[in-house]
């Protein structure tokens, strides 16, 4: 294993006042966020879309790096230059979502499993070639339902793939990111999250272990421990409390980075509890400086959004050119404002005047 590669990595994303953009949306999901908007799923708005994305003026200042989708691969900025070119040109790391997206649970419906690790050597290797290097990184995404009550037969077979995943990454120089995503879906209590998260991450450890995974050199992308959707909206302080009493008990030391996803938050949302996280981890002591990264038992913290990022951007644009700038406008200040959630600095009153769409 490249291990100085690996940790040259981890450095470039885990930057502070930056964050991931989540921009791996997989054909199917895009084609749900743009009929919403009546924009027609052509691969020509795809790549328009990302465009608009990864050309956004100052967009480095905020995004350390941008997860991709397969296809995004091979398409091009307007100057020619392919898009995992376009943001390593920029300072930014691109990576790949490297599952195949879910199917229904073989045994465990309506559980879910997340497919793709058959063939995973060759299309590592097939991606190195076909960005020219320059992916740093992937990312494996296992949704997990609260109700009913996960079994640990269920989380032992999904977290094995994801294990299987990590350790086929590292072998490629690629940094693992593992996503298990703990569904905001259905009527459970904050307690119950965060029950379930517990048992999911624990899971996980135990097989990125069994698999020979060096953890100094993943970063986790977990959901916040939260209600259920259905049950409550809770308080920045009581999901950043919830978030990281379980974070403390089940997370291994030596892991150098957390990046949190969305999950259905609203953008506000999202960002608020972010900060409230950084500011009860500042005073627990949990949170380290990029300087210190693999050297200490604490954490980098920072966001991975997909929605809470591109939700306005998206909107505003409309599948119309006339629309790009104000969507990049709309995109900038959301990056901007979760980085300073990321440094604890973000206040609801900065929302005024932003686009909301
Ligand atoms: P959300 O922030 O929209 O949950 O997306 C994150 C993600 O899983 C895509 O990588």
């Amino acid at each position: 294993m490249e291990t100085e590669k690996l940790s040259h990595i981890i450095e470039s994303i885990c930057q502070p006042g930056k964050g991931i953009l989540a921009a791996d949306e997989s054909t199917g999901t895009i084609k749900k966020r743009f009929d919403s908007l009546g924009i027609e799923n052509t691969e020509q708005n795809r790549r328009d879309y990302r465009n608009l994305l990864f050309t956004t003026p100052d967009i480095e200042k905020y995004i350390s790096s941008v997860i991709l989708f397969d296809e995004t691969i091979d398409q091009k900025d307007d100057t020619g230059k392919t898009f995992a070119e376009l943001l390593a040109s920029r300072g930014i790391v691109p990576g790949i979502k490297s599952d195949q997206g879910k199917n229904e649970h073989p045994d465990f419906a309506p559980q879910t499993i997340t497919h793709g690790i058959d063939g995973m050597p060759e299309r590592l290797q097939n991606w190195t070639g076909r960005s020219n290097g320059t992916l740093g990184f992937t990312k494996w995404r296992q949704v997990i339902l609260v109700e009913p009550e996960p079994s640990d037969t269920f989380l032992e077979s999904v977290m094995d793939a994801m294990a299987q995943n990590a350790a086929y990454s590292q072998a490629a120089g690629y940094v693992p990111i593992t996503e298990p995503e703990i569904l905001m879906d259905g009527k459970h209590s904050i307690e119950q999250c965060a029950a379930v998260t517990e048992r999911a991450l624990y899971m996980l450890y135990r097989k990125l272990e069994e698999h020979g995974v060096s953890i100094a050199h993943t970063l986790l992308k977990p959901s916040m421990v939260v209600s259920g959707k259905e049950t409550k909206t809770d308080s920045p302080e009581d999901v950043a409390k919830a978030t990281l009493d379980v974070f403390q008990n089940a997370l291994p030391k030596n892991l150098p980075g957390i990046v949190f996803l969305s999950g259905g938050q609203s953008p506000k949302q999202a960002t608020e509890n972010l900060n409230a996280i950084i500011v009860l981890a500042k005073e627990r002591g949990l949170l380290l400086s990029a300087d210190s990264l693999n050297q200490s038992n604490e954490w980098f913290v920072s966001f991975s959004y997909g929605r809470a990022l591109q939700e306005y951007a998206l909107k505003v644009w409309e599948g119309k050119e006339k629309n790009i700038a104000h969507a990049q406008h709309a995109l900038i200040q959301r990056a901007k404002l979760n980085g300073l959630a990321q440094k604890g600095e973000y206040a609801p009153s900065m929302e005024e005047n932003t686009v909301t769409a």
